[in-house]
């Protein structure tokens, strides 16, 4: 049934699109000469979201889709994470300065854009034409909550790692927003006290 709540969440097709899309501008921040801590930043990221999204998608898109239609593609795309799950395993037992660190990276890049594409281009079609909107609502719904309890554990990790991934200008003009912002609030603060 349509319910208002499960209006407010994102729909699963653009939610899946989205993870995509930000696995994929993380890895466009990776160069060759980027420094190994940004690197290993970078990486860490990438891999908390592919182990985040590929749980969401096994545990509520996937059995929702298989459902409806033919599970050929799922079992595909089932396969496809595990090899990721291998690659995530490789890139956290090296150190981001080995040799392997880059080509072991950009090849499981490769293998998530060519699941993201058949995913974006086979799956998700046929989840919208075979699954109603109110169904679609509710799978949003169930991923959002879902996307919550994994990631809320890992908020550190994450936020650590997101941080380790910035480069040093970013970090600057976060600190300098940070601190005009308190000063701002000092002074509103101020500001207040005075008009009192
Ligand atoms: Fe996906
Ligand atoms: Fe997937």
């Amino acid at each position: 049934m349509k319910t208002l709540t499960n209006k407010l969440f994102p729909g699963p097709i653009a939610m899946i699109q989205f993870d995509h899309m930000h696995v994929l501008s993380t890895y466009h921040q990776f160069h060759p000469d980027t420094r190994p801590s940004v690197k290993e930043g970078l990486v860490k990221t990438v891999c908390a979201a592919i182990e985040i999204h590929a749980q969401l998608e096994e545990e509520i898109f996937y059995p929702a889709v298989r459902e409806a239609t033919t599970d050929e593609f799922i079992k595909r795309s089932v396969h496809d994470h595990d090899e990721l799950r291998g690659f995530i395993d490789r890139l956290r037992a090296i150190e981001s300065t080995d040799p392997d660190y880059d080509q072991t990276f950009d090849a499981m890049i490769r293998l998530v854009m060519h699941h993201a594409a058949e995913e974006e281009t086979v799956m998700l079609p046929e989840a919208e034409r075979c699954l109603s909107p109110e169904r679609l609502d509710e799978l949003g719904a169930q991923m959002t909550k879902r996307r919550l309890e994994l990631t809320v554990p890992r908020t550190g990790e994450i936020a650590g790692n997101m941080l380790r991934a910035m480069p040093a200008s970013t970090i600057a003009m976060t600190a300098g927003a940070l601190v005009s912002g308190a000063a701002l609030a000092t002074w509103l603060g101020r500001g207040r006290q005075h008009r009192r």
